[in-house]
């Protein structure tokens, strides 16, 4: 039985209580953070919490939504919008979180750019970490399919029409896909299954992994300074808190990250309850007509910078086909990233201000992902479809030059 002192505060009384478990006791003593990582490492916890809100709203939903094509578009638009109580609040919930999700993956991974978190060690965390971008974007469009509305059953048909163009196997592989010759009741129930079932399996499978690895390296910090952990921890433990450069996991770091989470909790439930639209689209409202195509078809918001670089190339260059340059320029935006640790040049890690044409390189970058999300939502005609074209070419060109941009960097710096 463990004796405490008095407590001067409901803090000091639960430190107290914490401090006697097993795992608090390593937590406060034993797993150390960087002192000067700011809001921008939260990140990773506010994509856990909404990964869990998605979970639960997610469970709720399939109580009462059917995986049929009859039957899809009424579950969701009158059983749980309108006849469940509290339903509206479970579809809001967790549409919105699947939407914000992507928000703040973006800022994760541009967070993960930016420091150089990709290399030195951390390259199974970068890696992971992708892994869980392309799962998660596998969830969401299975996800999207699910009201079977006009736009599920279009960018439905879109997507999976893409695989046509593997040489050699893709007619086979589009029905493959669809387990029919059209997207019909068969699409719609193994893309429910992997929505309910494989794909969460697999991302928190991923997400233990990325985790896990996160433990050897440490995460980094704003500086991308070699911290020695131990050293820096016996100052904190021996009172030298303010020289000392790193802060306990528990109660220090987690206090600051709950802070983040309470912030972001406020901006998405104010979304949920007040502009809950913005993660819906109005055509989705439309029950799925196959003899009926929506006069411009465009995936999620999130999707949108790849579709345009799928369709940034609307002409035949050097006797290829259109179709063939966009799918290729497609593949290539969904699998570089992965490759970042290998074709960042530079040995150092360093934040990109420290990196002078590096920073450039990710400031085109960050603009031109925005170019390309604007543009892959308008009509792909006139002007549209030229800057489309530049903004993907642009998209290609930052990745072949990223290794020179690297090196140059490190050679100014004599790092090489
Ligand atoms: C979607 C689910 C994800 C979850 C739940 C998650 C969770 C976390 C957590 C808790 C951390 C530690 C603290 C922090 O820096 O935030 C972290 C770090 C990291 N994550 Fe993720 N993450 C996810 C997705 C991703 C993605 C898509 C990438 C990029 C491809 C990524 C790359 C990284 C990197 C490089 C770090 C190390 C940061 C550092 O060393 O400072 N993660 N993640």
């Amino acid at each position: 039985m463990a004796h405490f002192t008095k407590a001067n505060s409901v803090g000091e009384w639960f430190d107290q209580r914490l401090a006697t478990t097993k795992f608090m006791k390593v937590m406060m003593t034993e797993y150390w953070i960087p002192k000067d990582v700011n809001f921008l490492w939260a990140m990773g916890v506010v994509l856990a919490v909404t990964f869990k809100i998605l979970i639960v709203s997610g469970i709720f939903l399939m109580m009462y939504y059917k995986p049929d094509v009859n039957l899809a578009f009424d579950s969701v638009n009158y059983t749980i919008m309108q006849e469940v109580a509290y339903g509206w609040l479970f579809r809001h919930m967790h549409a919105v979180a699947a939407s914000v999700v992507f928000l703040i993956i973006y800022i994760h991974m541009l967070t993960g750019i930016y420091y150089g978190s990709y290399k030195k060690g951390r390259e199974m965390i970068w890696i992971s970490g992708m892994l869980l971008f392309v799962t998660f974007s596998a969830a969401g469009f299975s996800g999207y399919m699910l009201p079977w509305g006009q736009m599920s059953y279009w960018a439905a048909m879109v997507i999976t029409n893409l695989f046509g163009g593997v040489p050699l196997i893709g007619d086979a592989l589009v029905v493959w896909i669809r387990g029919d010759f059209n997207v019909a009741d068969a699409t719609l129930t193994r893309f429910f299954m992997l929505h309910v079932f494989l794909l969460p399996i697999v991302i928190i499978g991923i997400i233990a992994l990325h985790f896990y690895s996160l433990r050897v390296p440490h995460v980094n910090n704003q500086e991308g300074a070699d911290i020695d952990f131990d050293a820096e921890a016996e100052k904190y433990l021996a009172g030298n808190k303010k020289d000392s450069k790193v802060i306990p996991f528990w109660p220090v770091f987690l206090s600051k990250d709950f802070a983040v989470l309470s912030v972001f909790l406020i901006f998405y439930f104010y979304l949920v309850f007040f502009h809950y639209g913005f993660a819906m689209d109005p055509i989705n409202f439309d029950p799925a007509d196959n003899m009926v195509t929506p006069l411009h078809i465009y995936p999620e918001w999130y999707f949108l910078w790849s579709y345009e670089v799928l369709r940034g190339f609307f002409f035949d260059i050097a006797g290829i086909k259109a179709f063939d340059l966009g799918l290729a320029a497609f593949g290539v935006a969904n699998v570089i990233f992965f490759l970042l640790p290998f074709i960042d040049r530079d040995p150092e890690v360093l934040p990109a201000h420290r990196r002078p044409r590096f920073n450039i390189w990710f400031w085109i970058l960050i603009v031109d992902l925005l170019v390309l999300t604007v543009y892959g939502k308008l009509p792909p005609t006139g002007v549209n479809a030229w800057v489309g074209f530049f903004a993907s070419v642009t998209f290609l060109v930052l990745f072949i030059v990223l290794p020179f941009v690297t090196k140059a960097d490190a050679k100014a710096r004599g790092a090489l």
